[in-house]
């Protein structure tokens, strides 16, 4: 018998025709497949494995979980590499070397379906979004069985169930979202610590960025929905969690009773039982002085703060449609490492963005230098067509931008290196996430301000919170011992 929610799916009778409500008609095609995966086991007298491969970012990440718990409950065993039965890239393409990397995957995957003509080839999330890709992918890789985009995600088993009955290419994009669909099942990565969508989409249209165009506008999850998903979380053995979403800072101000992010962090933090909150992104114009008091107030709050920087220059900053200047930057960090000074900034930074010039570059430096961010996400600038960007004048020559990117990482890093160092010495608690795969004998856990700290422990500390001596800094991790062993 296979349960979920109380329900289950080899009760469910699939002579009748499929029911029209969600979820139910996606129990309804679970059940379904589940009679695929079986006959085809039975026919090769082994079970069947499926393998869900992310890019990208943390939301990515999450509708994998979503993924994956469809699969499981198909009847699918989870497979460790490419050569499985079922194989679903869910893609990312914020630039373009995340497009090009599934490209590459999709000759591989060619080759191992030669090998197994029942394998069935997936592709999903952002890139799929792009009318230019799906044209690729039907003349170039023909051998794919199904494709979907971000916000059909909840669809799988369906579209699965039709590729099964059909010839060809199963294709079902949707331009916009249409109700979001709860009660699916997941297969979380960790047991101890989960992402929780609070937001999807983003309506801030950054002239370098293709998110809006492929995640759609902006729609927050209902609080009492959040709040029921994290306590459900709790009670699964959860003490950390991510909250998502593409610009966390405006969450909130669309639903019917508008509240803020702050009081949802706060309503968070008093569910018993959770021991740790983060949150990603946030976005700079929008981020409140409520927050930062809810987060200097809630003891759960970790100490770490993710804000896309992406130029120092004010002029670039405009023309990117950021809406805040450099000045407005440097204000809003020092408020915040005045409110919290235990704060790890980090942040991320675009070089080469259309017209920047030497000065705009040495203002991102400056803004680096003031700042001192704990870390720094640097990314060359990447054309994504459709964007304003895309079209603007001044694309800055290859060689300059890679000579620019050279010299901000040299900043980023020696500046990362000392900064990290701050707590040397001091015992912090450590949520351990896993056993160390390089030294024998150790484990790994991650700081409330979500630094790594590797020290001598054993597989039955993994998804609790020691307390650590920090005794090596190492850069960007540090080595330590638990404290009073
Ligand atoms: N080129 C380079 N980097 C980009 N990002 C978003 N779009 C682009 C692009 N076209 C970066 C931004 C963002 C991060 C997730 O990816 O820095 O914060
Ligand atoms: Fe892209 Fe800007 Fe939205 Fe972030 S806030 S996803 S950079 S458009």
């Amino acid at each position: 018998m296979q349960m979920f929610n109380n329900v289950d799916f080899d009760s469910i009778d699939i002579t009748q025709e499929p029911p029209e409500e969600e979820p139910a008609r996606q129990y309804y095609f679970i059940a379904k497949c589940r009679k695929y995966v079986k006959e085809q086991s039975e026919r090769l007298g082994r079970p069947l494995f499926s393998v869900v491969r992310t890019f990208g970012c943390q939301m990515n990440a999450k509708d994998s979980e979503k993924l994956a718990g469809v699969l499981k409950q198909i009847g699918f065993c989870e497979g460790t590499c490419e050569e499985a039965d079922l194989v679903l890239y869910n893609t990312c393409t914020v630039r373009d070397n995340a497009n090009q990397k599934v490209y590459g995957h999709l000759g591989y995957l060619q080759a191992l379906k030669k090998k197994n003509p029942h394998m069935l080839i997936a592709l999903c999330g952002c890139m799929m979004q792009e009318p230019e890709v799906i044209g690729r992918i039907r003349k170039t890789y023909p051998f794919v069985d199904l494709v979907f985009g971000t916000h059909n995600v909840f669809l799988l088993a369906e579209l699965l169930c039709r590729r099964l009955n059909e010839k060809g290419m199963v294709v079902d994009i949707w331009e916009a979202a249409r109700d979001i669909v709860e009660e699916l099942p997941a297969r979380r990565k960790y047991p101890f610590k989960s992402g929780v969508n609070i937001m999807y989409g983003c309506n801030n249209f950054c002239s370098y960025c293709i998110v809006p165009y492929v995640r759609g506008r902006e729609r927050s999850r209902k609080p009492d929905e959040i709040l029921r998903e994290v306590q459900k979380l709790v009670a699964d053995g959860v003490k950390e969690v991510m909250l998502l979403g593409q610009n966390v800072n405006s969450y909130g101000k669309t639903l019917d009773k508008p509240v803020t992010f702050a009081w949802l962090l706060r309503q968070v933090g008093q569910i018993e039982g959770l021991e740790r909150i983060r949150f990603m992104t946030s976005h700079p114009k929008d981020l409140s002085q409520e927050l930062i008091e809810a987060m200097r107030d809630g003891g759960k709050v970790c100490r770490h703060l993710h804000l896309p920087l992406q130029s120092g220059s004010s002029r670039i900053l405009e023309s990117m449609n950021r809406r805040y200047t450099k000045e407005q930057y440097l204000e809003l960090a020092s408020r915040i490492r005045e409110a919290i000074p235990q704060i790890s900034l980090t942040t991320d930074i675009i070089v080469g963005y259309p017209g920047e010039t030497e000065e705009d570059f040495q203002e991102t430096l400056d803004v680096v230098r003031k700042v001192r961010f704990d870390s720094a996400f640097t990314f060359i600038y990447s054309k994504r067509s459709g964007t304003p960007a895309a079209a603007m004048e001044g694309q800055v020559l290859e060689s300059i931008v890679k000579e620019r990117f050279d010299r901000l990482l040299k900043e980023v890093q020696q500046i990362s290196a000392q900064v990290c160092a701050r707590d040397l010495g001091t015992v912090q608690p450590v949520l351990v996430e896993s056993v160390n795969g390089h030294q024998d004998g150790y484990v790994s856990g991650r700081l409330s301000n979500n630094l790594l700290v590797h020290f001598p422990g054993d597989g039955s500390y993994v998804g609790q919170i020691v307390p650590v001596r920090l005794t090596q800094a190492k850069g960007f991790y540090y080595m330590g011992k638990i404290e009073g062993e």
